[in-house]
């Protein structure tokens, strides 16, 4: 058990539902981790810029958590407080575009952009995490990343108060946000009018091809590795034989070599140790050092 930071400033109190002690495999899609000190689901956007503010006043450490769809916690679980935006679920439509509180699904939102015929949103089909994390990570496929379509974000900065700044102000990089210390609030995705239909038909096509290439119904984080410039961390990680290779109980997945699946009982030591046996491997292969996508607390 982490130690315990004691007592959590009784300020604290107006900001339920908290828990404490909450497992961190319940909300990973890893499923492994320990467990997060203080665990808070903040209701409405101002509601979590409040409590981002009394965090860093009181000095207490904090971590956001999406869908968990990119995080390995640790076994021994995380001091402070984990902030789950699992309850900031809302979407608005302005016209072609759509405002996004930060727990939104990305399938709810890619959802949403199909009911509405707009398209801009369909490489990030079947792509599992919540709007603020794929903001973070700038989630997406190769070659798109969900900035590509970001037009405005209402940020929290620890210094300034929050407010709606252009996608000019920030520097997204491949599987990168770059957010820094900025933790987004509400996310303004500029999407272009199509039909129905033609959106369907393209995110129908995109899921069976994910279906077939990736391991979807297994317990993963998504590709463990960033691709290197004009390579597929999955192909090396193929041709250097990982395909199977388990530690504990995490394997290497054999459709897709670049993602790790566990089973129950796997532990977040097993998927590290496995993580280093995959980048030695490519770097004996072929030379090339992989550099981690999963987000490592
Ligand atoms: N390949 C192999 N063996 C493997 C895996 C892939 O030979 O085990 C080959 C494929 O046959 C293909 C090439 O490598 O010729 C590229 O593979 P794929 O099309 O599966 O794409 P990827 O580069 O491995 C990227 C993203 C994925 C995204 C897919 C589809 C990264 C690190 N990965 O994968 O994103 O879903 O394109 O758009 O950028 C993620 O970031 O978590 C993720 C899953």
């Amino acid at each position: 058990m982490p130690e315990q930071l004691t007592p959590l400033p009784a300020a604290f109190a107006e900001f339920s539902p908290l828990r404490l002690e909450e497992p961190l495999a319940r909300w990973t899609t890893l499923r492994v981790g320990g467990p997060a000190e203080w665990f808070f689901e903040p209701r409405r956007p101002e509601d979590l810029a409040a409590l981002l503010t009394a965090l860093h006043k009181a000095q207490i450490p904090f971590r956001l958590l999406g869908g968990g769809a990119n995080v390995l916690a640790p076994d021994a679980g995380v001091r402070g407080a984990v902030i789950h935006t699992g309850a900031l679920r809302r979407i608005f439509l302005e016209g072609t575009a759509l405002r996004c509180w930060p727990g939104a699904t990305i399938q709810q939102t890619v959802r949403a952009a199909a009911g509405n015929g707009l398209h801009g949103l369909e490489l990030l089909m079947g792509v599992p995490g919540h709007i603020g994390g794929a903001l973070a990570m700038n989630a997406g496929s190769a070659d798109f990343g969900i900035w590509d379509v970001v037009e405005e974000v209402t940020v929290w900065e620890p210094e300034g108060p929050w407010k709606a700044r252009a996608r000019a102000d920030f520097d997204p990089q491949y599987r990168n946000g770059n957010l820094g210390q900025a933790v987004s609030l509400e996310i303004l995705l500029r999407l272009e009018k199509s039909t129905k239909v033609e959106v369907k038909i393209t995110q129908e096509a995109l899921l069976r091809k994910k279906n077939q290439t990736q391991p979807v119904t297994l317990f993963s984080a998504g590709c463990a590795f960033k691709n290197p410039l004009g390579e597929s961390a999955g192909r090396l990680l193929d041709q250097a034989g990982m395909k199977g290779v388990s530690v504990g109980r995490a394997s290497v997945s054999t459709l897709h070599a670049n993602f790790v699946v566990t089973e129950p009982g796997a532990t977040s030591a097993d998927v590290l140790t496995l993580l280093e046996k995959m980048a030695s491997a490519v770097l004996e292969y072929a030379g090339i050092t992989l550099e981690r996508e999963l987000v490592v607390w």
